[in-house]
């Protein structure tokens, strides 16, 4: 349907004639029917007014009432909206936003309430653009204010975007039902006529119709509820403060929810379904601790008296900010101590962090357009660290900040990586802005920036930000402004204190230490794409150094290497730290190289410190080796952020070329000294990451061989093991992933181990608690005999614990099995056992599997048009499922065949940036081979320490 859709450009259809209007009594917000018989427009000499994506600007909504009444038997949803509109030029046209809805009836109003017209208004469709046009055949007057009423209809959605339903089993085994909105990025438009664009900020006044048995949720607290006919209840919601289309939601559903108030009086409260209201505690202890912490932090208070957390049972993303409504996956919101581990704690509350940063950037502040979504995603994923740290500082979340930059660098690091400020018109390139780019990237160059100006500049920089554009728009230049305190003229001349842009220029050189004017630095790191690489030589008493872009899949020899560096150039802020002092040195490198003075008597200098920059550091000239003997004898010498970030850049320049496989492997030689789980972790990473590429390549010794190294090489740690839940969170995650490993690895003692284990807990039928770190290792040791793994399908059914279940189906894609592969596949695609939500989870574990990884990418080419049309083109879960079935191929011809599979879906595919990202991914393990492989199995087959 979407890609059809998509497809068929301009074919304008009519939609009134012969359609009679649904039922809807009269209120107050709604306008009353025009009287006398209405005959309809004659449409034939009509055609559709505006031609472009973005609708007019001279009809500016100001508030909505929308009634909605969804009937959960027949799974229809009808309703009405009155939209009062500011009219600021003539026009005959109203054009607004609707997709896949009835339109029954559209009548325009003047302020008085008087129809303008005693027919039934002309509504025309522009499907391609998802845009309708209301015909009034009085001129509407520049200047003066109207009501809009239409009327509409539609069956709740399949799928998880616009009013949709989604369902669930009680404890009782009786199915329900419940209907819930998801709208961002362009879904409001299915649920109710909307001016969909993130500017057109209004007021909205929902009111909803249930039947009793059902509670209904939106944006406000409920006003009053009055019957309406036959016991049918109407819950009337205050009107909302003014925000943009994307942030309304309602849910009709039967849950039960749990409450508190914050230390400002505002209610929190989860809801969840009722046999799940035991999970709800930890969600509303951290919902109050972080609303609290937020209002002191950005000094604003939360403006609406209620927030409410609701975990729906069929949810794509992992949660969404609608503003006082937020709706989350239940495995982001619901927490049982006893089943979910510590990384499952630490992602619900990076998750209400998350959500509760965007009742601030996003919903207070709105980016203009969906081009700058990362200040709402960026500035989202950043403050999770900031409000975690402070609430919950035992979680330790500062350590995640480093894997959110890394991850971006990956990214960032291949050609088909864009800026962060990145043109998006239609709804599929809107939504692919929804990427590690705008929330990674995002987040990593705001830490940059915020070390850069200090904690305090950068918080009270943001809080003025938010202050000035509270309840509008703003680009990133209005925050670049804000962060330097520049004013507009009306603030100088009226006194306001803020600084004009000369004096905001002299305060930055002030604060800095540097020359700077912050929009031309910062542009740098938006306007443009890539991630700089910082070549570092030491000669003498000098540093030299060199930027140039940092590309994964061209090395400087490569013919295509000059072209792909034309041009760029970063204003990067440098800090860098030596053997000589303990001083933290800063410099801010604006041109292609550049030399500083460190001074004759220096041993080492590790550039980054703490990779609060966004950028990756080459040591040329012996520099690695220093580094290498300096963490050989006295690795403390270096902070554990500096270590792990040495790891990571040393890979990553095995990957580029820079340097050889032998001298990363020699750098990671001191990791026997390693007692910080994060540097430990960085390392595990990498090398389970490599043989999970190793493992699928037909080549049994080299498989064996890597095995034994990995063994050996986390020997120490592994024996130095418990299989409880006992000690920091640090030490509870490292236990966590090492024994995974271990027995990924067919580590004897670990199997053993997880063998007992998993016995003793089938024989108890699951009550006897297994330690929740190492539960998901015990059920995959489980899950490849027969038995086990029809048992753990079966607890799958019957969990109550999205946690818990996420762990069976994750050990269930480990089996030895194919037919069990294939028959859980099928089983994703029916949608009954696994809910479609977990289809795309379930693919990605498949493939990561090395007797799974064929049948995983052949099940997306088969049903890759069932997937698009249950996750739509454009969509992170697509893009995930894209990269996650071809991240661990390796083989030229295995290139060639996923280029070949886009090659025939281009007609759909060609507008799309991940299939690039992902053909970019495989070619840089196909590179990764040629290059590094000899390397690897020589190392590996002499048995070299490494
Ligand atoms: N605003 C997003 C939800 C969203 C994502 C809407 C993509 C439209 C397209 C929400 O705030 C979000 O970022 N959710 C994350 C989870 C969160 C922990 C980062 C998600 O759903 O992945
Ligand atoms: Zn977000």
């Amino acid at each position: 349907m979407f890609l059809v859709r998509l497809l068929v450009l301009f074919i304008l259809h009519s939609c009134v004639v012969g359609m009679q209007p649904t039922q809807i009594s009269q209120q107050a917000s709604s306008p009353p029917h025009p009287t006398g018989e209405q005959t309809p427009f004659e449409t034939d000499n009509l055609s559709f007014p505006w031609s472009r994506l973005r609708l007019p600007r001279y009809i500016i909504p100001l508030h909505y009432h929308i009634l909605v009444h969804p009937n959960l038997t027949s799974l229809h949803f009808t309703g009405s909206v009155t939209i009062q509109i500011d009219v600021q030029n003539n026009t005959n046209w109203v054009v607004l936003h609707s997709k896949g809805l009835q339109i029954s009836k559209a009548t325009i109003l003047d302020k008085n309430l008087a129809h303008l017209s005693d027919q039934v208004l002309p509504c025309l469709h522009n499907p391609a653009h998802e845009q309708i046009g209301i015909f009034s055949p009085r001129v509407l007057i520049s200047g003066q204010k109207y009501f809009l009423y239409i009327e509409f209809g539609a069956e709740l959605a399949e799928g998880f975007r616009g009013f949709y339903k989604s369902i669930y089993t009680t404890s009782s085994r009786e199915i329900r039902t419940l209907a819930s909105t998801h709208f961002e990025p362009t879904s409001a438009r299915m649920a109710f006529p909307c001016f969909d664009e993130p500017s057109f900020k209004a007021n909205f006044s929902v009111r909803i119709r249930r039947s009793s048995e059902y509670i209904s949720l939106s944006n406000m607290p409920i006003v009053k509820s009055v019957e309406v006919e036959n016991g049918l209840l109407e819950d009337q919601y205050a009107a909302s403060v003014k925000m943009s289309t994307y942030l309304v939601a309602f849910v009709i559903c039967d849950f039960k929810s749990v409450t508190a108030s914050t230390s400002s009086g505002v209610q929190v409260s989860i809801y969840a379904d009722p046999g799940k209201w035991s999970q709800t505690h930890y969600a509303l202890e951290v919902a109050v601790k972080m609303l609290d912490f937020y209002e002191e932090y950005f000094n604003i208070h939360y403006p609406l008296p209620k927030y409410d957390l609701i975990a729906i049972p069929d949810f794509e993303m992992g949660a969404m900010e609608n503003w006082g409504l937020t709706t989350y996956r239940e495995s982001s919101l619901l927490f049982d101590p006893h089943i979910s581990s510590v990384s499952d704690k630490l992602w619900v509350t990076m998750v209400i962090g998350h959500e509760l940063a965007h009742q601030w950037f996003g919903n207070l502040v709105t980016m203009k357009w969906w081009n700058d979504i990362w200040l709402n995603e960026g500035f989202a994923r950043y403050m999770e660290y900031i409000s975690v740290e402070a609430t919950y500082p035992e979680l330790k979340v500062e350590e995640y900040l480093l894997h959110t930059c890394f991850a971006a660098v990956g990214h960032d690091s291949l050609n088909s990586s864009r800026p962060i400020t990145s043109p998006a018109e239609n709804p599929t390139h809107i939504s692919e802005m929804f990427d590690t780019i705008s929330y990674d990237k995002g987040a990593c160059i705001l830490h940059m920036l915020r070390h850069f100006l200090s904690e305090d500049v950068f918080q009270s920089g943001i809080v003025r930000y938010l202050r000035k554009y509270s309840y509008q728009n703003a680009h990133n230049q209005d925050l670049w402004d804000s962060l330097a305190n520049t004013c507009s003229e009306e603030d100088f001349i009226s006194g306001k204190h803020c600084y004009t842009r000369e004096q905001a220029h002299k305060n930055s050189y002030m604060l800095a230490g540097e020359h700077l004017d912050l929009t031309a630095m910062m542009n740098t790191w938006t306007l443009q794409k890539g991630v700089p690489l910082v070549i570092v030589k030491r000669t003498g008493p000098r540093l030299m150094l060199r930027q140039v872009r940092f590309l994964r899949t061209e090395l400087p020899s490569d013919p295509l290497w000059s072209t792909l560096q034309q041009g760029y150039l970063w204003n990067i802020p440098l800090t860098y730290k030596t053997d000589t002092s303990s001083t933290i040195h800063r410099h801010l490198m604006t041109t292609q190289s550049d030399i500083i003075y460190v001074g004759e008597a220096v041993n080492w200098v590790k550039v980054n410190v703490d990779m609060t920059g966004y950028y990756v550091v080459h040591y040329e000239d012996g520099g690695w080796e220093e580094i290498t003997k300096l963490l050989k004898e006295n690795h403390t010498a270096l902070s554990y952020k500096d270590r792990t970030h040495l790891i990571h850049n040393a890979f990553q320049l095995v990957t580029a070329g820079y340097l050889s496989l032998n001298k990363a492997f020699d750098l990671i030689g001191y990791l026997h000294q390693e007692t910080h789980s994060a540097p430990l972790l960085q390392i595990l990473g990498y090398l389970k990451a490599l043989y999970h590429v190793i493992e699928k390549r037909s080549d049994v010794d080299l498989v064996q061989n890597f095995r034994i190294y990995i063994l050996q090489f986390f020997r120490g740690v592994i024996d130095r093991q418990t299989w409880s839940d006992e000690g920091s969170v640090l030490a509870r995650r490292l236990r966590s992933e090492v024994l995974s490993l271990a027995c990924h690895l067919d580590d004897t003692s670990s199997l053993d181990e997880a063998h007992w284990r998993f016995k003793d807990w089938l024989q108890s039928n699951g009550s006897l608690k297994l330690p929740t770190d190492v539960a998901q290792t015990v059920y995959v040791v489980g899950a490849q005999d027969d038995h086990g793994w029809a048992s753990l399908l079966h607890m799958y059914k019957t969990s109550s614990s999205a946690a818990q279940k996420d762990k069976i189906l994750f050990a269930l894609t480990n089996s030895r099995d194919t037919n069990k592969l294939y028959s859980l596949l099928d089983l994703g695609l029916e949608g009954q056992v696994i809910r479609p939500q977990d289809l795309p989870a379930l693919i990605i574990w498949v493939a990561q599997n090395p007797r799974g990884h064929h049948i995983a990418w052949n099940f997306v080419k088969k049903h890759w048009s069932t997937l698009v049309q249950k996750f739509q083109l454009g969509s992170s879960t697509i893009r995930h499922v894209l990269i996650g079935t071809t991240g661990q191929f390796s083989y030229p011809e295995e290139y060639t065949e996923v280029k070949m599979f886009f090659e025939s879906i281009r007609e759909y595919t060609s507008q799309l940036k991940s299939p690039q990202l992902a053909l970019d991914n495989v070619q840089k393990n196909v590179r990764w081979m040629q290059r590094n492989l000899e390397t690897l199995k020589n190392c590996l087959s002499e048995n070299r320490p490494l």
